[in-house]
């Protein structure tokens, strides 16, 4: 088959940089080290072991993802990144106590190679967090700087041919778009006046969209998903990705309300709450942080359900959704849902699900794979939002003219026929009438 896209090679160093050193970032660096040496499975992750179906099924052809598409090997990627914490990786991941002491301590000179570069921060946007590794600047426009200086520095110190910058830090407050947001150039005199409206997470998505890279929103905050983002990544040719990695309570509701929608079952309410005690769930519990995951949670279901095209199913739908800081249950979240459905003539039903996940252990695969995919887009001349990735986030940026897309089988296919079509495949349809002719 002959491609319609040039790809480049995914030869040398990928500079893969995490905002954010807390437990997502180091249970992705862990996990990725001790992979590569052979001492885990790389369980979860789509680019390590998912497979694509190409042609017909008659023909029984399905490689590896990272056999089709050129992907970075896991043994080309270099770790960096900043934080407000001082402690390098190996004393972060034992706080975040997410992996096993053992399981660390296989990897642990490595773990504290990875010392966090100072970060940018101000308290008013993480309203529980504060600490001493902080960049100092005379406006936010040189802490922009200070952090393409970065870039620059670990590019070069590594050797990397390429990079890829992740927002995995905290939750910042909830935010709406602004004046400032509108265009380049408001938003740079915006950083120049130090504007209340752009919060630190937009200093890091500026300087790595301005140095060209591909950037990642793992969390909710209004960070990319802004005209002058959007802007910048076209001008700079970057690809941009986010909001809010899709993993527990929102994972398998993207799983299951599908599957009602599909069979025309009713919901009249989904009740949703978690118990959580790692520094993520402590970070929430500050109304205005959860305000921000709040409204990241709540729209999938509205999405999925279509309530205007099906008003007697979902019209009055209540949906409900808490987080409970807790701290003796750490990073193993605990989730029930509710959910009261109803059927044929009305008749009421109940679902209950009780889910007692590991929130790192269900990100770390989505860091990797949206990391290996967004230099994958970079490389085929792909910029701007990446709607195919929406498969890991809970509020997938999208175009303003369409809807996101939630359901994650949809997803998938999204993903997937991208896959087909980078490398000059047939997309994949499933209508199957040929078999029967
Ligand atoms: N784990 C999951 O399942 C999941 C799912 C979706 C989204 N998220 C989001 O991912 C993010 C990370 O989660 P986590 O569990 O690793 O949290 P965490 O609190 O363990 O780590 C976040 C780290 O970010 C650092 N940080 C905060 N602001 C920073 C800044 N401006 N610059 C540099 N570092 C900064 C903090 O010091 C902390 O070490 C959170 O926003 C969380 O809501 C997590």
């Amino acid at each position: 088959m002959t491609s319609p896209v040039q790809i480049g090679p995914a030869s040398g160093k990928l500079g893969v940089l995490l905002v954010g050193l807390g437990a997502v970032s180091t249970t992705t660096i862990a996990g990725v080290l001790a992979i590569r040496r052979g001492l885990a499975s790389p369980i979860g992750s789509l680019t390590q072991m998912g497979t694509i179906r190409l042609g017909k099924r008659t023909e029984n052809r399905a490689p590896k993802i990272n056999e089709f598409v050129p992907l970075a090997s896991l043994d080309d990627i270099v770790f960096g990144g900043w934080d407000i914490f001082e402690e390098d990786c190996y004393a972060a991941a034992k706080t975040a106590g997410v992996l096993e002491p053992a399981q660390l301590e296989q990897v642990r000179q490595e773990l504290e190679a990875i010392k966090p570069m100072p970060a940018v921060f101000d308290q008013r946007y993480v309203k529980r967090l504060d600490g001493p590794n902080v960049k100092k600047g005379k406006n936010k426009r040189d802490l922009a700087e200070q952090l393409i200086a970065d870039i620059r520095a670990f590019k070069q110190k590594h050797g990397c041919d390429r990079m890829v910058m992740v927002w995995a830090g905290s939750t910042e407050v909830f935010m709406k778009e602004g004046p400032v947001h509108q265009s380049i150039a408001s938003f740079e005199k915006g950083l120049e006046q130090s504007d209340d409206s752009i919060p630190s997470s937009m200093v890091y998505a500026y300087a790595a969209l301005r140095e060209g890279l591909p950037f990642v929103n793992a969390a909710p905050n209004l960070t990319a998903d802004v005209p002058a983002m959007l802007e910048l990544a076209a001008k700079m040719k970057s690809p941009l990705a986010g909001n809010d990695m899709k993993t527990g309570q929102t994972l398998i509701k993207t799983v299951i309300a599908p599957g009602l929608k599909a069979r025309l079952l009713g919901v009249k309410g989904w009740y949703s709450t978690n118990i959580l005690g790692n520094r993520d769930g402590e970070v929430l519990d500050d109304p205005e942080s959860f305000k921000t995951k709040e409204e990241s949670k709540k729209s999938a279901l509205d999405y999925i359900f279509q309530p205007h095209l099906y008003p007697d199913l979902y019209g009055d739908l209540t949906h409900v959704v808490r987080i409970n800081y807790y701290p003796p249950r750490g990073d193993n979240k605990e989730g029930w849902d509710n959910i009261d459905l109803i059927g044929w003539l009305g008749y009421p039903m109940q679902l209950k699900i009780n889910f007692l996940c590991r929130d790192s252990i269900l990100a770390a695969p989505i860091v990797l794979d949206t990391a290996l995919f967004m230099d994958l887009a970079k490389r085929a001349g792909m910029h701007g939002i990446q709607e195919w990735l929406s498969f890991y986030f809970k509020s997938p940026m999208h175009a303003p003219e369409v809807y996101p897309e939630h359901d994650l089988f949809i997803q998938l296919m999204k993903l997937k026929n991208t896959l087909r079509y980078l490398q000059g495949e047939d997309l994949i349809t499933h209508l199957g009438r040929e078999y029967y002719d």
